[in-house]
């Protein structure tokens, strides 16, 4: 018997990153998996899901593809918040379009999902929500828009595993630290290749672990929150992040 033999799953940011190693382990573990990404042809490419292709900002599409997972499967017991996305902006340099973008796809979609499938889980008394946040909520760059989300997932994910936890429904966060995924590429170059990066946080050991993550890391964890075996965590943001937010 698989982790996750007879459940259903919806996963955001699927085609790409920490998504894909998700929907890829939640597949391998027995889940029937439903992708949703805006980026139709990575989607397409992730084996063994039913993919979705939206905007998470279009509310309608969430809608439908809520609507469409519980006529075809009857239930949703796992829900990942995971899309994202960033700006590089400075404060002086950012725009408001670039704060509502963000928060819109960092946070908003985040509430939304959770509003479409929480009366499906508690119609069963059961739940597993996973909010993909940052260490961006602990500590911080100077990416305000980006840092707000986060920060708000963050909270938000304790206040809604509160709301939801006498419905057996747990609610938890993951912040990711240095992740290499197509969000680590700033202007053409891998953030994980630097020289920066190279000396201060591998060579110094501003990373305890001297690397930075790998998709299927986080995937792990997602799988862990997601799972039976979890059972007694709830509200909890779990950092992995390979020791970064604890050194100096
Ligand atoms: N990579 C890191 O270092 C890191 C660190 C901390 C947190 N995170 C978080 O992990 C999550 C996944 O990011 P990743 O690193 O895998 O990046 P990624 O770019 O590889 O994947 C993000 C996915 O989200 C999708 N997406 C973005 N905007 C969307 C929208 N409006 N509608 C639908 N889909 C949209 C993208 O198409 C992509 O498939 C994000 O929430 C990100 O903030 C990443």
């Amino acid at each position: 018997m698989s982790v996750l033999d007879s459940r259903v799953a919806m996963v955001t940011g699927a085609a790409s990153g920490i998504g894909r190693a998700t929907t890829n382990r939640f597949v391998a573990e027995g889940a029937t998996v439903i992708g949703i990404d805006r980026d139709e042809e990575g989607l397409n490419a992730v084996p063994g899901i039913t993919a979705f292709t939206a905007d998470v900002r279009d509310h309608d599409a969430l809608q439908r593809c809520v609507a469409q997972t519980i006529d075809q499967h009857g239930k949703i017991d796992i829900l990942v918040n995971n899309a994202g996305m960033t700006y590089t902006s400075r404060h002086l340099d950012s725009t408001l379009e670039e704060w509502h973008h963000t928060l819109a796809v960092n946070l908003d979609a985040y509430y939304v999902m959770a509003k479409l499938v929480t009366p499906h889980m508690i119609e069963r008394q059961y739940g597993r929500i996973v909010n993909v946040a940052s260490t961006q909520a602990i500590a911080s760059e100077p990416l305000g828009h980006y840092v707000a989300s986060k920060g708000g997932a963050a909270a938000w994910t304790r206040a809604l595993a509160v709301d939801l936890a006498e419905h057996g429904i747990l609610v938890n966060g993951v912040a990711p630290g240095a992740v290499r995924t197509a969000m680590s590429i700033i202007d053409g170059e891998d953030e994980c290749e630097t020289d920066v990066f190279k000396e201060w946080y591998v060579a110094r050991r501003k990373i305890p672990l001297a690397r930075a993550g790998a998709p299927e890391e986080i995937a792990n964890v997602i799988l862990f929150l997601s799972g039976d075996q979890c059972t007694y965590i709830c509200g909890h943001l779990l950092v992995a992040d390979g020791g970064l937010t604890i050194t100096f």
